[in-house]
């Protein structure tokens, strides 16, 4: 059996696709709420992982553990690192780095996760295709790439971190949890995609770009998840 997983780390994040659902058993796990449903005629889990990288870590497993998730889909937003990105574009993942993984003064790269085989979490090529095609279908006037997302347990908000961010591992966006779900994915050989919507540029109005656009950018990235499940 198929079933999806949606993922995303705030209420305004997952509270449209809940709304879509309409019939969904509620179950409780580690204090998460998963939602099991259906979504487009499709069976999905939805669940609020909460902020950072080990909620999202916990969240992915049970996902994959108790719930068969076959595929999992992130949708949320995040702070633009590529100097070409402006509020309101997408970036959908091609693969995710941990930025905060530094290891350098045992003479590691930065991102890297020592001793083990990979430290880039590549997502899936077909889910990446459906999420290009659905963001093409509905997203007008902003730009929609696929590039790398970087995830640290840390709020972006320094012009001079962004450049470094972009500079040094080659970032597009950079938000909390991308790279930890990337993580368990591949860890449990799960295909996994992320879908990210500028909320701000990561820079010094970062927190008020952030509270003004997270609502109007996760419904873009709703509005993207909504025509790849129609698609899939
Ligand atoms: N999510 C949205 N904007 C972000 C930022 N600037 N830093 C980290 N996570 C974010």
């Amino acid at each position: 059996m198929s079933r999806i997983g949606i993922i995303g780390a705030m209420d305004e994040e997952i509270q449209h696709i809940l709304d879509a659902m309409k019939d969904y058993d509620e179950k409780k796990k580690a204090g998460i709420t998963f939602y099991v449903g259906t979504f487009n005629g499709f069976d999905v889990v939805l669940c609020k992982s909460g902020v950072g990288k080990v909620n999202a870590s916990v969240c992915t497993q049970i996902l994959i553990d108790k719930f068969a998730a076959s595929n999992i889909v992130f949708t949320g937003v995040a702070g633009a690192v590529n100097p070409d990105l402006r509020i309101g574009d997408i970036v959908i993942s091609t693969d995710c780095v941990q930025h905060d993984m530094d290891v350098r003064a045992l003479g590691f790269k930065l991102g890297e996760i020592p001793y083990t085989e990979v430290s880039i979490f590549e997502a899936d090529k077909q889910l990446i295709d459906l999420a290009i095609t659905a963001s093409k279908e509905i997203v007008e006037d902003k730009k929609i790439v696929s590039g790398r997302i970087l995830s640290g347990d840390q709020f972006i908000a320094d012009r001079e971190k962004v450049q470094f961010l972009h500079e040094e591992l080659n970032g597009y966006c950079t938000e909390m949890e991308g790279a930890a779900v990337g993580q368990v994915c591949s860890m449990n050989s799960i295909p996994f995609v992320i879908i990210r919507s500028m909320s701000d540029q990561a820079d010094g109005s970062a927190d008020v770009n952030f509270l003004e656009f997270t609502k109007l950018a996760s419904k873009n990235s709703f509005e993207i998840v909504n025509e790849m499940v129609k698609n899939w």
